[in-house]
């Protein structure tokens, strides 16, 4: 596999990105969420929401290999809110090369604590964000509005000093 290459996503990059971001969502999330909230996570939310984010932050940063978006992460502010890699990259090192990245972006913002929330029982990430110097810090009841309804998905906290 050839390295991974990061650079800012770009309006072109919207359905490659919404497409990885559902497909990687429903893997790691139903049943461990609200139903409500798995309803609501359609590919039509997922495109509708990373064009939003895309256009109008400058916080979404892709992994391309051999041309292909391999992942992504969504920095805002000092949370790491998300970081996904494609099924045929995990257990590749992408998500590493991302997460370092995310790590570094949010110490570029002045910040010396990063964070995530990651969802109970999602055990792979967990596992991966452990291996990377992440720290559990506890519980963290997550709030996600979804279609104009709430939701709390049961979270954990992760943290790492970045700066
Ligand atoms: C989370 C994610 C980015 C991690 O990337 P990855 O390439 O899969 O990570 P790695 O394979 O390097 O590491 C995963 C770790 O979990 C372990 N693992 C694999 N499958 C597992 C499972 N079903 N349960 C528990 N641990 C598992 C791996 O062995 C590895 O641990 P190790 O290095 O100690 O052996 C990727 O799996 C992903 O995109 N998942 C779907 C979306 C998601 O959950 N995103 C995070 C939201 S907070």
């Amino acid at each position: 596999m050839a390295d991974p290459i990061l650079r800012p996503a770009t309006t072109d990059d919207v359905e490659s990105i919404a497409d990885l971001f559902h497909r990687g969502w429903h893997d790691a999330h139903p049943g461990k969420v609200p139903d409500g909230l798995t309803e609501r996570r359609t590919r039509e939310a997922f495109g509708d929401r990373v064009a939003r984010r895309v256009a109008e932050t400058n916080e979404t940063t892709v992994a391309e290999v051999d041309g292909a978006v391999a992942g992504f992460i969504m920095i805002d502010g000092d949370e790491v809110e998300q970081v996904y890699v494609d099924r045929a990259f995990r257990g590749s090192g992408v998500a590493a090369v991302l997460l370092t990245a995310a790590e570094r972006q949010v110490a570029a913002g002045g910040h010396r604590l990063a964070w995530l929330a990651v969802v109970v029982g999602n055990d792979r990430a967990q596992a991966f964000y452990r291996r990377q110097g992440w720290v559990d810090e506890g519980d963290l009841p997550y709030p996600v509005t979804a279609l104009g309804e709430t939701f709390i998905s049961p979270c954990r906290r992760f943290t790492k000093r970045v700066g």
